[in-house]
C-alpha cells in the first residue's frame, strides 16, 4: 500500500510556508524552488494555494489523485489543488457555505489550468447518474467553445484568455450539480483587427480555416490560406504545440454537447467568416472637386461575398462605408468618409460583431446549462480573469486587465489578511497589528467617481468639443499629478520631467504588481466604442437572424439618440458586482506564479518568482499567519490528532476537548508561551512546538501499531484456541454418549435374561399354587353344594308346611271377610235407599216450596205458551232453513239436510221420507202410458229375476223392444205375419237347441197374446204353434247364459215333439213378456218360472237333464252346449269377472 505522506510528514521542503523555518524572502524562495525542482508545484500558505506553472503535464491529476484526496482533511495529504477543491466542495455540500474559488496570477501562470483542474475534480466527486453526468459534460464543454472564441496566442501565454470569466456552478442540497451560470468581462476585441508582434488573433479563425471541410469553406467563401486574410498575422500563425485543425473538431463537439442546433453553428461560422472578409475590403481615396475626400471601396468582390453571407444588400452597406448620418433630435446631417474614417468604420463593425458575437455565445451557453429547477442551491463560482500584463506597449486593454486583477488583489488583502486578524479577535487571542501594503489607494486612484481615471476619461468622452487621447492625457496630468502612483512627464510632478523612460504621450501608474507605461493613444477610442449608427442599420437589415439579434439598435423602429454607456464605465460597474458578489462567498485562492517568461519546463528564474511573491503579497500573507501562531487547530481535531501521547486522553477524553488539549499539553510539558487557548482552537507559536508533536505522535504511532498487532495476532490465537477447545468438547461428548450407549445396551440384554428366567420360575410357582387353590375350591364348593341342598330342602319342606297353614288362614280370614263385607254392603245398600227417599221428599218439598213462592209471580198458564211459542218459533226457523236447503228433485239424490234438533228426529226422517215420495210421484207424472208400460215390464222383470239370476244385471239398462224383426214392415217375414192373427207383441231370433247335439238352430219366435210361435229363419215358415194354456212353466239357469225351456202341459197337443229348449240374448225380456202375456190372459194360468241350475227338458219320451255348469271360457265368451249322454245335456257358462 502506497504510503501517503502528510502535509507534516517529512516531505520535500516545507509543504506549508506558515511552517517555514527561518521566514525571509530568500527561503520563502528557496523553498519554492526546491520543492518546484521536485515536481511539487503546489505550496500552501495556511488555506491559500500556491501554484507554479510546471509548462509540461505532470501525472498528478489521475483519477487515482483524485480518490485520493476525496474526502480527506486540507492537511492529511501533501499540496494539492485538489485538496482546495475538496475542501471547498466539501464545505459547500456539508456546512451549506456558498464558496468561490479566486484564482490569481500572470498572464500564463496557469489560471486558466487551475480553474480547469478544479471543476474537472469536483465533476469527479460529485454526484452520478445519466441527468447529472449531462449537466456536468455540459459544464466541462462550455470550456472548449470560450476558449476558442475568447483565447488567443500572446507572447506570455500560447492560451491566453482575452476575456475575464466567471462561473458560478449551482449545486442541489446533495452537493449534485444542476447547471450554471457564466459571465464574461470585456473581451480584448481590438485583437480582431489587429495584433501585436508575436501574437495572434482569437484561435477561432485558425481554426475554422485549418479544420473545416472543404464544402464547409466552400459554402463560407472561404480560403483555406491564412495569409488571404489582413486580419490573421502571419508570423505566429502557427503555434507549437497547437493543433488547430483538431480543436476545431473538439470545439465542433463541444457546442453539439452543450446543445447548439446545427444551423446555430452554421450562423455563428457564417459570422466568423463575415469578420474575416471584412477585413478584407480596401478603400481607395477619391477627391472630389469640392476639396472633400471621399473614399471608394477597392476591390468589391470580398464586399460581395460578405454580403451574401450575412443576406445583405451590397450596396446599403456600400453606402454605410462611405457616409455617416449624424441624427440629431430633429436634425439628420450625412457627411462623406475619408478613407480613414473608413477604414475605422470597417474595423469598428468587425470588432463589434465579433464581441457581440461572443458575448451571444456565452448567453446561449447559459441557456443550455442553466439549472432546470427553480429549487434553492447553493454555489461554487469559479473566477478565471485575465492576468496582470505588462507589455512593451499598454494600452487602454491593459489598463483594464490590471484594474480587474487590482481589485482581486484588493479583494485577497480584504478577506485573508483582514480575515486573519479578525480570527484573533474572534478567539479572544491578543494580537498586535501586522503591516501589509493595501492597494485600494491604486484602485482609488482608477476608480473614484470624481478623479479617478475612468471618470475622466469618461468626462473627456462625453465632452463636447475636440477631444483627443492627448486632451484626455493633459487631464490626468493636471488631475492625478499628486498621486504617488501616478507617473507622467508632463505633469505638475517634477519628479518626472527628465525621466527618460517616460514617452511624453504616454503615462504610468505603480501597480500592487509592478509598474506599468500605458501610451494613452486610443483610450479616447476605444472608451467611446463607436460603431456608426449606418453600420448597425445595415447590420440590422440583413437577412440573417442571427445579425438581426446582435444589433438590436439598427432597428429603425427603435432609434435611441441617448449615447450608449462607456467602455470604461461597463467594465468598472461588472467589477463592482462582481467583486459584491465574491464577497458574499467563502473564499478560496489560488495563487498561480510563473516560473520562467520563456514558456519552458525545469527553469525557475529567481527575480521573476522573487517579484510575484512580492507584488502579490505572499510574504505578508505568511507573516501575519505566524505573526501570532504559525498554526492553529480546532480543540476536537487536535485533541483526536494527538491524544494518545497521553495516558490521560488515550484512548478516550470523556471531558470537553477544550480541557484535554489542555491536559495533554501540560503532560507533554510544552512551554506554556509556546501556545495559547482560543476559544475554538488552539494556536501553536512556533512551527518547532508543532514538529515536535508531530515526531511524538509518529514515534507513539509505531507503539501503538505494535500493540494493535499484539492484542489482534493475541485475539487471532485466543479465537483460533476456543475453537479447537470447542471442537474437542463436542467430539468428546458424541465418544462418550456413543460408549455409554453400547454399554447400556449389553446391561439392558443381561438383564432381560436374568429377569425371564426369574419371572418363569416366578410364573411356575404361582401356577402350582393356583391349581392347588382351585382344587381347593372345587372341593369346598361340592361340600358346601351339598350341605346348602340337604338345608334347602329342609327348608322348602318346612316353607310348604307353612304355606298350607297360611293358605287355611287365609281362607278362614277370606271367609270372615266375606262375611262381613256383605254384611256392609246390605247395610250400605239400605241406608243408600234411605238417603234417595230422602233426597226426594226433599226435593219434592224444595219444588212444592218454589212452586208455592213462585205461583204468585206467573199466571197459571204462562209457561206453556211461553213454551208453545218457543216451540214455534224453532220450528218456523227450521221449516224456513229446510226451505233454503232443499235437495234437488232428482229421485236418485240421496242428500237431505241435517237434523237440527234432537227433538225434531221424528219429523226430519218423515219429511225426507214425504218428500222423496213425492219427487218420485212428480217423477212418474211424467211418464207416456207405452213407456209407464215399459217400466212396468221392467219392475216385472226386477220382480222375477233381481238376485235370482245372473243375466239381469246386465239386462237393466237394454230396452226391452220388443219387435227386434220389425215383422209387419218387413216383406220377408209377409207370409209369416199373415199366419199370425194376433198382433206380435215380440219377434225376435233364438237358437233352438237340438236335443241330439246340443247344437242350436236359428229360428223366429214371435209372441203373441194367445201363443209362441217359432218359424224358420229363412222361410219364414212355421215350426210351430204353441197356445200360451198350453205353456206350464219356463226354466232358467242361475247364471248369465240365455238358455230357457219352455215346458208344456202334458198331454196337450203342443207336447207331442216335446218341451223347448231355446236360447236368446233376450232371454229377460222374453221371459217377462211371456209372464205378463200369461197373467193377463183370461184363460191361461199363472206360468211358473223355475230358476235353477239343473232342471228337467222333456224330449219325446224321456226326459233330459240341463246342467248349468261355470266353464273356463274356451271359445271366446260363448256358451257352449254339450250332450253328455241320454239324459244329460251340459252347458258351459263362462265365468262372468
Ligand atoms: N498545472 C499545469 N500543468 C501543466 N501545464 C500547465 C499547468 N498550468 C499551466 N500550464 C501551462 O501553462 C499554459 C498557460 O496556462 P494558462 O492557464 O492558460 O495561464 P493563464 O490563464 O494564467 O494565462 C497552459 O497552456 C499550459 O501549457
Ligand atoms: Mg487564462
Amino acid at each position: 500500500m502506497e504510503v501517503k505522506t502528510s502535509l507534516l510528514d517529512n516531505m520535500i521542503g516545507v509543504g506549508d510556508m506558515v511552517l517555514l523555518e527561518p521566514l525571509s524572502e530568500d527561503s520563502f524562495i528557496e523553498n519554492l524552488r526546491n520543492r518546484f525542482d521536485h515536481n511539487e508545484i503546489y505550496t500552501y500558505i495556511g488555506s491559500v494555494v500556491i501554484s507554479m506553472n510546471p509548462y509540461r503535464s505532470l501525472p498528478i491529476y489521475t483519477p487515482d489523485k483524485v480518490e485520493e484526496y476525496r474526502n480527506r482533511n486540507f492537511y492529511e495529504l501533501s499540496p494539492h489543488i485538489y485538496a482546495l477543491a475538496d475542501e471547498a466542495y466539501r464545505s459547500l455540500r456539508d456546512q451549506d457555505k456558498d464558496q468561490c474559488i479566486l484564482i490569481t496570477g500572470e498572464s500564463g501562470a496557469g489560471k486558466t489550468e487551475a480553474s480547469k483542474l478544479v471543476m474537472s475534480y469536483v465533476a469527479a466527486v460529485c454526484g452520478k447518474g445519466q441527468e447529472v453526468n449531462k449537466v456536468k459534460e455540459q459544464l466541462l464543454q462550455s470550456n472548449p467553445v470560450l476558449e476558442a472564441f475568447g483565447n488567443a496566442k500572446t507572447v506570455r501565454n500560447d492560451n491566453s484568455s482575452r476575456f475575464g470569466k466567471y462561473m458560478d456552478i449551482e449545486f442541489d442540497f446533495k452537493g449534485d450539480p444542476l447547471g450554471g451560470v457564466i459571465s464574461n468581462y470585456l473581451l480584448e476585441k481590438s485583437r480582431v483587427v489587429k495584433q501585436p508582434r508575436g501574437e495572434r488573433n482569437f484561435h477561432v479563425f485558425y481554426q475554422l480555416l485549418s479544420g473545416a471541410s472543404d464544402d464547409t469553406l466552400k459554402k463560407l467563401k472561404l480560403d483555406r490560406d491564412f495569409s488571404k486574410y489582413n486580419y490573421l498575422s502571419l508570423d505566429s500563425a502557427v503555434v507549437n504545440g497547437l493543433d488547430d485543425a483538431a480543436n476545431f473538431r473538439t470545439v465542433r463537439n463541444a457546442m453539439q454537447i452543450v446543445g447548439f442546433m446545427e444551423d446555430e453553428v452554421q450562423s455563428v461560422l457564417e459570422l466568423v467568416a463575415a469578420v474575416l472578409k471584412l477585413g478584407n475590403i480596401e478603400f481607395k481615396p477619391e477627391s472630389r472637386c469640392n476639396g472633400i475626400d471621399e473614399s471608394r471601396i477597392k476591390d468589391k468582390n470580398d464586399l460581395k461575398e460578405m454580403c451574401e453571407l450575412l443576406g445583405t444588400e451590397q450596396s446599403v452597406l456600400e453606402r454605410a462605408f462611405s457616409y455617416r448620418t449624424v441624427e440629431a433630435k430633429l436634425e439628420k446631417v450625412s457627411t462623406t468618409l475619408n478613407v480613414a474614417q473608413a477604414y475605422y468604420a470597417r474595423d469598428a463593425l468587425a470588432k463589434n460583431l465579433y464581441s457581440r458575437l461572443f458575448s451571444w455565445l456565452v448567453t446561449r451557453i447559459n441557456e443550455s446549462i442553466k439549472a432546470q429547477t427553480k429549487a434553492r442551491h447553493k454555489v461554487m463560482g469559479v473566477l478565471d480573469i485575465y492576468g496582470f500584463e505588462i507589455f512593451e506597449e499598454n494600452s487602454f486593454e491593459q489598463f483594464i486587465i490590471n484594474y480587474c486583477n487590482e481589485k482581486l488583489q484588493q479583494i485577497f488583502i480584504e478577506l485573508t489578511l483582514r480575515e486573519e486578524q479578525e480570527e484573533y479577535i474572534r478567539e479572544g487571542i491578543e494580537w498586535t497589528n501586522i503591516e501589509y501594503f493595501n492597494n485600494a489607494i491604486i484602485c482609488d486612484l482608477i476608480e473614484n467617481h470624481q478623479n479617478g481615471i475612468l471618470a475622466m476619461l469618461d468626462e473627456e468622452c462625453l465632452r463636447p468639443g475636440t477631444v483627443t487621447d492627448e486632451t484626455f492625457l493633459d487631464k490626468l496630468n493636471t488631475i492625478c499629478a499628486e498621486h504617488q502612483h501616478f507617473e507622467s512627464r508632463l505633469s505638475k510632478n517634477s519628479k518626472f520631467i527628465t525621466d527618460h523612460s517616460l514617452p511624453h504621450n504616454c503615462f504610468r501608474i505603480q501597480h500592487y504588481a509592478g509598474k506599468v507605461l500605458y501610451r494613452a493613444e486610443g483610450f479616447v477610442d476605444k472608451n467611446n466604442d463607436l460603431l456608426y449608427r449606418d453600420l448597425s442599420q445595415a447590420m440590422y437589415k440583413a437577412n440573417h437572424s442571427l445579425m438581426k439579434q446582435l444589433f438590436p439598435e439598427g432597428n429603425p423602429a427603435k432609434v435611441n439618440l441617448k449615447r450608449p454607456p462607456t467602455a470604461g464605465f461597463q467594465f468598472r460597474a461588472s467589477v463592482g458586482t462582481l467583486m459584491r458578489n465574491l464577497q458574499t462567498k467563502n473564499p478560496n485562492y489560488i495563487r498561480c506564479i510563473k516560473p520562467n517568461d520563456k514558456k519552458a519546463s525545469h527553469i525557475f528564474t529567481d527575480s521573476l518568482v522573487c517579484h510575484q511573491v512580492r507584488y502579490l503579497g505572499l510574504m505578508e500573507n505568511v507573516r501575519v499567519r505566524r505573526a501570532g501562531y504559525a498554526f492553529r487547530q480546532a480543540y476536537e481535531s487536535c485533541l483526536e490528532r494527538y491524544k494518545m501521547l497521553c495516558k490521560r486522553t488515550w484512548p478516550h477524553w470523556r471531558g470537553p476537548a477544550r480541557e484535554g488539549v489542555e491536559v495533554l499539553m501540560a503532560d507533554l510539558k510544552v512551554p506554556a508561551d509556546e501556545f495559547s487557548y482560543g476559544r475554538s482552537k488552539i494556536f501553536i507559536r512556533n512551527p518547532r512546538t508543532l514538529f515536535f508533536l508531530e515526531e511524538r505522535r509518529r514515534q507513539c504511532l509505531q507503539d501503538l501499531a505494535t500493540l494493535i498487532q499484539k492484542i489482534y495476532r493475541g485475539w487471532k490465537c485466543r479465537s483460533n484456541f476456543l475453537l479447537l477447545k470447542k471442537s474437542q468438547i463436542v467430539v468428546a461428548a458424541w465418544y462418550r454418549r456413543y460408549a455409554q450407549h453400547n454399554r447400556y445396551q449389553k446391561i439392558k440384554s443381561a438383564t432381560t435374561v436374568v429377569q425371564s428366567y426369574t419371572r418363569g420360575w416366578q410364573a411356575r410357582k404361582l401356577l402350582r399354587e393356583l391349581k392347588y387353590q382351585k382344587r381347593c375350591v372345587e372341593a369346598v364348593t361340592t361340600i358346601s353344594a351339598f350341605w346348602h341342598g340337604t338345608q334347602a330342602r329342609m327348608e322348602l319342606r318346612r316353607l310348604k308346611q307353612e304355606a298350607r297353614n297360611i293358605h287355611a288362614v287365609t281362607v278362614i280370614w277370606a271367609y270372615w271377610q266375606g262375611t262381613k263385607a256383605r254384611r256392609e254392603l246390605r247395610r250400605l245398600k239400605e241406608e243408600a235407599r234411605r238417603q234417595h227417599a230422602v233426597a226426594v221428599i226433599w226435593a219434592y218439598w224444595q219444588g212444592l216450596k218454589v212452586r208455592r213462592e213462585y205461583r204468585k209471580f206467573f199466571r197459571a198458564n204462562a209457561g206453556k205458551k211461553i213454551y208453545d211459542f218457543t216451540i214455534q218459533r224453532i220450528m218456523q226457523k227450521y221449516f224456513l232453513g229446510l226451505k233454503n236447503t232443499m235437495p234437488s228433485m232428482s229421485p236418485v239424490d240421496k242428500s237431505w239436510p241435517a237434523k237440527p234438533y234432537r227433538f225434531l228426529d221424528g219429523v226430519h226422517t218423515e219429511l225426507r221420507r214425504t218428500f222423496h215420495l213425492w219427487r218420485c210421484k212428480k217423477y212418474r207424472s211424467q211418464f207416456t202410458e207405452e213407456k209407464k208400460a215399459v217400466y212396468e215390464e221392467k219392475l216385472e222383470a226386477s220382480e222375477i229375476f233381481k238376485d235370482k239370476k245372473a243375466l239381469y244385471a246386465s239386462s237393466v239398462s237394454q230396452p226391452f223392444m220388443g219387435d227386434y224383426l220389425e215383422i209387419s214392415k218387413n216383406p220377408k217375414y209377409q207370409k209369416l205375419n199373415s199366419a199370425v192373427d194376433e198382433k206380435v207383441l215380440l219377434a225376435d231370433v233364438v237358437n233352438k237347441i237340438n236335443r241330439a247335439n246340443g247344437k242350436g238352430t236359428a229360428r223366429i219366435f214371435l209372441l203373441t197374446k194367445k201363443s209362441v210361435v217359432l218359424a224358420d229363419q229363412k222361410t219364414g215358415q212355421v215350426k210351430a204353434s204353441v197356445p200360451l194354456p198350453d205353456l206350464t212353466s219356463v226354466s232358467v239357469s242361475t247364471q248369465s247364459d240365455g238358455f230357457f225351456a219352455l215346458k208344456l202341459k202334458e198331454g196337450s197337443a203342443s207336447a207331442v215333439k216335446g218341451d223347448f229348449l231355446l236360447s236368446s240374448e233376450h232371454l229377460i225380456e222374453i221371459i217377462t213378456k211371456l209372464h205378463r202375456t200369461g197373467a193377463t190372459a183370461e184363460d191361461s194360468e199363472q206360468l211358473n218360472i223355475d230358476i235353477s241350475d239343473e232342471f228337467l227338458v222333456q224330449f219325446k219320451h224321456d226326459k233330459v237333464c240341463v246342467k248349468f255348469i261355470q266353464g273356463a271360457p274356451k271359445n271366446g265368451n260363448s256358451v257352449s252346449c254339450k250332450r253328455k249322454n241320454n239324459r244329460l245335456l251340459e252347458v258351459s257358462v263362462p265365468t262372468t269377472a
